[in-house]
């Protein structure tokens, strides 16, 4: 295939480096569009690697100036440099030093990978192979060095940040000043980074653990700083709880923060140096939701756990990034579920993952949690690797129980820091200490697919047994015909009829603290002393990411809707129901007939709210917001018409919204709130819930919701409560939404971040002018291509979060998201190759609609030249 060039790097192929490099010392002269980077590496030959063998270093678009051996000048043939690689041909075979001059454009950087600038800040993304279009260098995670980096600006950048302590400042000739920065830890170049700028901060003294004090600090765009304070507290909340959960103490006397508006992804854990997404930090009442400040929360503990998961211990390639990375979301979503709700967390935590991991894990890009080969490791930064990868930290949990979890993790630490290490060597010391052998569980890291679980019950009221079959299976994914039975714990109960949890009895013993381990293809189990027909409460906790196929009747779910004791299943219980009652509407749409809605949904959720509106909001809210059409869909599998989802779940919701008119009327008034704003948990989930009924009552009565919704729109006092309200207008068209919509677009214009919800608002209206609308937004004064949260914003919400339009039956919605896709290509590969992960479902679309989706990725891979990104993404898509 055409534009497929890329050399596939393979895990079984990996050697460590000829050369080590055991100090790093960087000159970086700031200059917009001619830096200057002098490094002096000290190397030495690895006793590892492979004597005499010359030295190549990897650059990426940079300018040779000089490069000198031992403090002389190297001659011409001793050496090769381009812009991508530097050799020197017969390196010293004993310790020598390298002294390298190169000169690099950060203005001219629109990668937004190594050096740039945004909005006048100078800063650095390094990971994952970023930091060779900084210096030539041994550009992978193996290769630990301590650094010391002096940086040079105009008077103008009065800030200028490195990795790890300051060392000193100083002013120097015309107009220029430096810093100079000491990183004591060794670290990959990957977790290298420096800011140079003009900004506001807030800060803090941390009190470690040990009685340490940490200058910690939050920096931002000069008018932001009041709304860096929510940041500064996470921060020292993720602090505070990583030395209590898992006894990590922070080891630097100063840990920064820097908010920047251009920027690839969420945030970046560079050693004391943290670079993040601006949209991870800013927050106020007045422009943040409730959402965003939970998010704010998680990426800040994210990047702060990463200090020990995966700074302090690294990974020895990038085949181990789960190593780093499902750990750390594992971390960071625990940090959440103490802080908040940790029954809502999970609900919120698997949905995340059925949205965006499930499908990967059944379409064209399913890969191992631990890929065994890539050409772009830029698109291995997965829902699989992170969301995924997250559920088998929490699956070896289980199996061990928490005791065991904590001495693994203590045994890691203390063996593996200051070390690059491997998924072998993390699953070892929970194997050693835990004495359990975990090579079954080894196999979820190698083998991609989500398992599906079978479960049929039989009761036998005579002899009071109840006996339970569960048996897995898991479809091929691509490279992987043939698939191995998992280690699946099934945490679950027993609700009798009665609404009563049973106890679980066996004749041996084999359900251990609520836990049933399938690990072979079937396996059947007997209870004993059944006393009633037992409804089964399966995968409690969604104890494993497989999905679940239960012969529960309507009745039985609504059994668990109303009794089990798992808040999940509870909520589980009420998607499964919704989720049948779609389904059967879809096939009545498609035959074109109306969509029958049976009374009985509505009336338990009636009771449920009854029961738990006032007490759990936040637990409402979720239980009020039905299965996406994306769930759906996945659900039917084949053959998909998003048109008819569309129509399907919108008529059941009506339907709802209709029953329930009364009653969420009635809880739409009980939920104000009169107390000063705050973020916490409790506030957000009674916001949550009134948006959520506002919204399912609008759906029900448009003209009684929009009256309140426009009520809603004006009085609101914060972010939530006036973007819930526009959610809920935009999408009923008419004059009331357009004003709604322009009166927010005046009140924020000067606020990028919040016009971005309004971009994505308007992106993912399910009607037909959808498409042109978004099309003259890109002319909108606020909206560029070259920043990713606008592109996101815009293209991503309408390619990502609006299944009707994005897959119009015309090809319109696909033909420009590839025209998106083709101009983003050459400025911003990174950004173009995500929005091409939009494609990733397109199989399972009727076959109208397949063939258009497959003339715009032939368009896409058609291009050229066409970056390594997009290409590996299209071209895995069409395979
Ligand atoms: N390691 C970062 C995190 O998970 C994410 C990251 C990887 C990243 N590659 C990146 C961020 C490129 C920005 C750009 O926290
Ligand atoms: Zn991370």
């Amino acid at each position: 295939m055409r534009n497929d060039n890329a050399p596939l790097i393979r895990l079984e192929d990996y050697r460590p480096t000829d050369y080590l490099i055991d100090t790093v010392d960087l000159t970086i002269k700031l200059h917009p569009t001619a830096t200057t980077v002098i490094s002096r590496l000290a190397l030495r030959p690895n006793p590892e690697g492979q004597a005499g063998a010359s030295l190549a270093l990897d650059g990426d678009e940079l300018n040779f100036a000089s490069i000198s051996l031992n403090g002389t000048q190297l001659a011409a043939n001793a050496y090769t440099a381009s812009p991508q690689q530097l050799v020197l041909h017969h390196p010293p075979q004993e310790a020598f030093t390298l002294s390298i001059e190169t000169s690099i454009n950060p203005t001219a950087n629109t990668k937004l990978m190594g050096l740039y600038r945004s909005s006048g800040t100078y800063c650095t993304q390094c990971e994952a192979d970023g930091f060779r279009r900084i210096t030539y260098f041994l550009d992978r995670p193996d290769v630990l060095s301590v650094y010391t980096t002096r940086i040079e600006a105009d008077v103008d950048t009065p800030l200028l940040l490195g990795n790890g302590n300051l060392r000193e400042t100083g002013a120097l000739d015309s107009g220029r000043h430096f810093a100079v920065w000491d990183d004591p830890f060794p670290k990959p170049c990957y977790l290298f980074a420096i800011v140079g700028g003009d900004l506001d901060k807030v800060e803090d003294i941390f009190t470690t653990v040990s009685g340490r004090k940490v200058t910690v600090a939050v920096y931002v765009e000069r008018g932001k700083r009041e709304r860096a304070w929510y940041a500064l507290d996470s921060l020292q909340r993720s602090m505070h709880w990583d030395e209590t959960v898992f006894g990590r103490e922070y080891d630097l006397d100063v840990f920064n923060v820097v908010a920047v508006s251009d920027f690839n992804m969420g945030a970046m854990e560079n050693k004391g140096l943290n670079v993040f997404n601006d949209k991870y930090v800013l927050a106020s009442e007045d422009t943040a939701t409730d959402g965003d400040y939970a998010n704010i929360e998680a990426v800040i503990a994210h990047e702060y756990f990463h200090n020990w998961t995966g700074n302090r211990i690294t990974c020895r390639d990038w085949f181990q990034l789960c190593l780093k990375e499902g750990l750390t979301v594992f971390r960071d979503q625990e940090f959440s579920s103490d802080e908040r709700s940790r029954p809502v967390k999970r609900i919120s935590d698997v949905r995340t993952l059925r949205s965006a991991q499930f499908p990967e894990d059944g379409g064209p890009l399913a890969h191992p949690v631990r890929p065994r080969a890539y050409k772009e490791i830029n698109n291995f930064y997965t829902a699989t690797v992170y969301e995924k990868g997250a559920e088998l930290i929490r699956v070896l949990k289980i199996l061990i129980g928490p005791d065991n979890f904590r001495r693994g993790m203590d045994l890691y630490f203390d063996r593996y820091d200051g070390t690059a290490a491997t998924i072998e060597q993390f699953i070892a010391s929970f194997a050693e200490a835990s004495g359990s052998d975990l090579a079954a569980f080894s196999q979820w890291y190698e083998q991609a697919g989500t398992p599906r679980v079978t479960a049929r019950g039989v009761y036998d009221a005579a002899a009071k047994t109840y006996c339970l079959t569960l048996s897995q299976t898991t479809a091929p994914t691509p490279g992987q015909a043939e698939k191995q039975p998992m280690v699946i714990p099934v945490a679950l109960g027993l609700i009798g009829e009665s609404g009563r949890e049973l106890a679980l009895e066996t004749a041996d013993n084999t359900v251990e603290n609520g836990v049933l381990i399938l690990d072979t293809p079937e396996r059947s189990v007997t209870f004993t002393n059944v006393t009633e027909r037992p409804v089964p409460s399966l995968l409690r906790g969604f104890s494993a990411p497989v999905t679940l196929d239960i012969d529960l009747s309507d009745d039985d779910l609504l059994v668990l809707f109303a009794h089990d004791t798992d808040a999940f299943n509870q909520w589980q219980a009420a998607q499964t129901i919704a989720s049948r009652i779609i389904i059967r509407a879809v096939e009545q749409v498609r035959a074109g007939k109306p969509a029958e809605v049976p009374a009985k949904l509505a009336e338990a959720l009636d009771r449920f709210l009854d029961a738990h509106a006032q007490r759990d909001p936040a637990f409402a809210a979720q239980v009020l917001s039905l299965p996406g059409e994306a769930d759906i869909a996945r659900e039917i599998g084949e053959n998909i018409d998003p048109d008819a989802i569309h129509a399907a779940r919108k008529a059941v919701r009506q339907s709802l919204g209709r029953a329930l008119a009364d009653k969420l009327a009635e809880l739409y008034a009980s939920l104000t709130i009169n107390a000063p704003f705050s973020p916490d948990a409790t506030q957000a989930g009674q916001r949550a819930l009134r948006n959520a009924v506002l919204d399912l009552l609008t759906t029900g009565d448009a003209f009684r919701g929009e009256a309140l919704a426009r009520a809603q729109f004006d009085a609101a006092n914060n972010m939530t409560e006036r973007l819930g309200a526009l959610a809920t207008l935009a999408h009923v068209p008419g004059e009331a939404r357009e004003t709604a919509l322009a009166a927010f677009a005046e009140r924020y214009k000067d606020d990028p971040l919040v016009l971005d919800k309004w971009f994505a608002l308007q992106a993912s209206i399910p009607e037909t002018s959808t498409l042109e609308r978004v099309k003259g937004l890109l002319n909108h004064p606020a909206f560029s291509l070259s920043n990713p949260n606008r592109t996101r914003a815009l293209i991503g919400s309408f390619a990502m979060a609006n299944a009707t339009q994005f897959a119009r039956a015309d090809g319109a919605g696909f033909a420009f998201l590839a025209d998106m896709i083709i101009s983003l290509d050459s400025t911003n590969p990174q950004v173009a190759s995500r929005l091409s992960t939009a494609f990733r479902t397109w199989k399972t679309l009727e076959p109208t609609r397949r063939a258009q989706a497959e003339a715009a990725l032939r368009r896409i891979a058609a291009k050229s030249p066409l970056s390594p990104d997009v290409a590996d993404i299209v071209n895995r898509s069409l395979a």
